[in-house]
């Protein structure tokens, strides 16, 4: 038959989902949050650094490009640049800032110092009578965010100028000849309001991305994914009782049964309730194989007067890892685990394999044994944290387990100053309760980055009906924070504390005072330890 008769057939559905936008990263602080936006899109993105070639480019076989803003000037020094191959390959590509000039400058148009800078909202005006893929159905007038001191003054030679700002004439260029299309303002943000209408319509109509990458998808995907990888071996996994390894495993073994067997060390450092939740979900309701070890009795015994907080990790760490490798043991050959690396750990890590494991072993639940020759499976990889909650809900994960917020690998054991005693550590764990109950009962839980009660393990006195007490306090900690990098302490409502101090004195024996951290970090950091 002649090779001009063959119609290739539409792509199956699927693909859909593994065709990606990339988004080249050219070092602006937005670059990641344009790669989750673009998902929350139901488009999957992923994030390349701007020294991509135009043939690696090609063989991702991408809806579209988008080029994130950066710090630099185009005309500066070592500006990141991309190979202007790459705006020729007929890629509907979208310019963002930075990006946006520099699509100007490859394509003929120019840029300039005009000497006037834009920081924060502006109004952006779309040029009436001039038709507008990127605008199309948007109000003519809008707020938007901008950043920047060049500004393209020419667009690219018969691009269209469809918007500007009081300061700057040329605020977005569209040309659907050479599929290129540039904006000043930065639509990822949330103080650009249209700004995902905008996206939508440059993935959506320019692009003609289907809208495939839901949590649906994602599962179907990652299923055959693991199963391709996993073959007919058996698989480990360590629950921690957060959402990451919960979700991670609920994935596997929907991909290969029972197959997988799940760990579940507790140390006995949890939060109330949370060891009796992870058994029931697991082995109760979804039926995953599940070792329960009870090692309470065990690290409490190597916690026994360490009052040092890096000694009290350090002893964790080391206890969770025999722990773990005699369980391992018992198993008898197994070759594979799962890591529950997440895309920004991916992605902080420059993409390199190895250092991604590193990272993310740091954030596990001690940390899992370096020499255990086992091959890592990774299901979460391609996902942010947002998207990996709500595959754990499309899976039917209990709320409370998709919506937990983070918590340390070593637990309560560094929310108690000094020594860590069965006495203390029951005290904390009853005053954490009463914490997150009033928290969540004011519809909070989910508005805070963390939120828990320290024990600082000092005494003051307290007089309680004639007598004189002499007791602990308890420290009320929350915060707000987007990634626990920086964080603010939360304004948590006067009524709210006033219920948790006078439930926690009154219905905890031996605390007489509640105390409320209105620190931020830095200086300060989230935990006390
Ligand atoms: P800090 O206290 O440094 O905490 O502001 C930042 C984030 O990291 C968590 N954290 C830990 N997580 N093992 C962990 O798995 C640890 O040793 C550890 N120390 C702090 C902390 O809860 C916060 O989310």
């Amino acid at each position: 038959m002649a090779s001009a008769q063959v119609v290739p057939l539409p792509r199956p559905e699927a693909k859909a989902v593994e065709r990606p936008v990339l988004v080249v990263d050219l070092g602006g602080q937005y670059s990641q949050l344009i790669a989750r936006r673009v998902r929350e899109c139901r488009v999957f993105s992923e994030l390349v650094p701007h020294s991509i070639s135009p043939a690696a480019i090609r063989a991702r076989d991408p809806w579209a490009i988008v080029l994130s803003g950066g710090p630099a000037s185009v005309y500066a020094e070592g500006a990141p640049r991309v190979d202007p191959e790459i705006l020729r390959l007929g890629i509907p590509t979208l310019g963002i800032c930075y990006g946006m000039q520099l699509l100007a400058q490859e394509l003929g148009g120019r840029v300039d110092r005009t000497g006037v800078s834009e920081f924060g909202k502006t109004e952006l005006h779309a040029e009436a009578g001039v038709a507008s893929a990127l605008l199309d159905g948007l109000p003519p007038d809008q707020t938007c965010w901008m950043s920047h001191r060049d500004s393209v003054v020419s667009p690219p030679a018969g691009a269209r100028v469809v918007a500007s700002s009081p300061s700057t004439p040329i605020a977005a260029f569209e040309d659907e000849r050479l599929r290129v299309y540039g904006v000043q303002f930065h639509p990822e943000v949330a103080h650009t309001p249209h700004g995902t209408d905008l996206l939508k319509n440059f993935l959506y109509g320019v692009a003609g991305a289907p809208p495939g990458w839901t949590a649906a998808a994602v599962i179907e995907e990652g299923v055959e994914r693991i199963r391709a990888q996993v073959g007919s071996r058996r698989i480990l996994c360590a629950l921690s009782g957060g959402v990451d390894s919960a979700v991670a495993a609920l994935l596997v073994h929907k991909a290969v049964g029972d197959q997988l067997t799940c760990v579940f060390v507790d140390h006995g450092l949890l939060r109330e309730d949370e060891a009796a939740q992870v058994i029931a979900t697991f082995r109760g309701h979804f039926q995953v194989p599940l070792i329960h070890v009870e090692a309470q009795e065990r690290f409490l015994a190597r916690l026994a007067g360490v009052e040092d907080p890096e000694e009290k990790r350090r002893r964790i760490g080391e206890e969770f890892i025999r722990v773990f490798e005699e369980e391992a043991r018992r198993l008898g050959q197994v070759d594979l685990l799962v890591q529950g690396t997440l895309y920004s750990d991916v992605i902080e890590s420059g993409g390199s394999d190895g250092i991604a494991a590193k990272i993310k072993s740091h954030h596990n639940v001690g940390g899992l044994p370096a020499d255990m020759r086992m091959g890592l499976v990774e299901p979460l990889r391609l996902l942010f944290k947002d998207e990996v909650r709500r595959v754990g809900e499309e899976l039917g994960l209990p709320e409370r387990m998709v919506w937990r917020q983070p918590f340390p690998g070593p637990g309560l054991a560094i929310r108690i100053i000094g020594e860590v005693t069965r006495e203390r550590l029951e005290l904390l764990r009853a005053a954490d309760a009463v914490l997150q109950e009033e928290i969540r009962r004011a519809g909070l839980y989910r508005d805070l980055w963390q939120s828990f009660a320290v024990l600082p393990a000092i005494r003051s006195v307290g007089v309680q009906g004639d007598e004189r007490t002499y007791a602990y306090p308890i420290v009320i900690r929350a915060v707000t924070s987007e990634d626990a990098m920086t964080a603010d302490w939360a304004r948590l409502p006067y009524d709210l504390l006033e219920t948790i101090s006078s439930r926690l004195v009154n219905e905890l024996p031996g605390v007489n005072r509640v105390a409320l951290d209105i620190s931020s970090k830095p200086p300060s950091t989230i935990e006390w330890e």
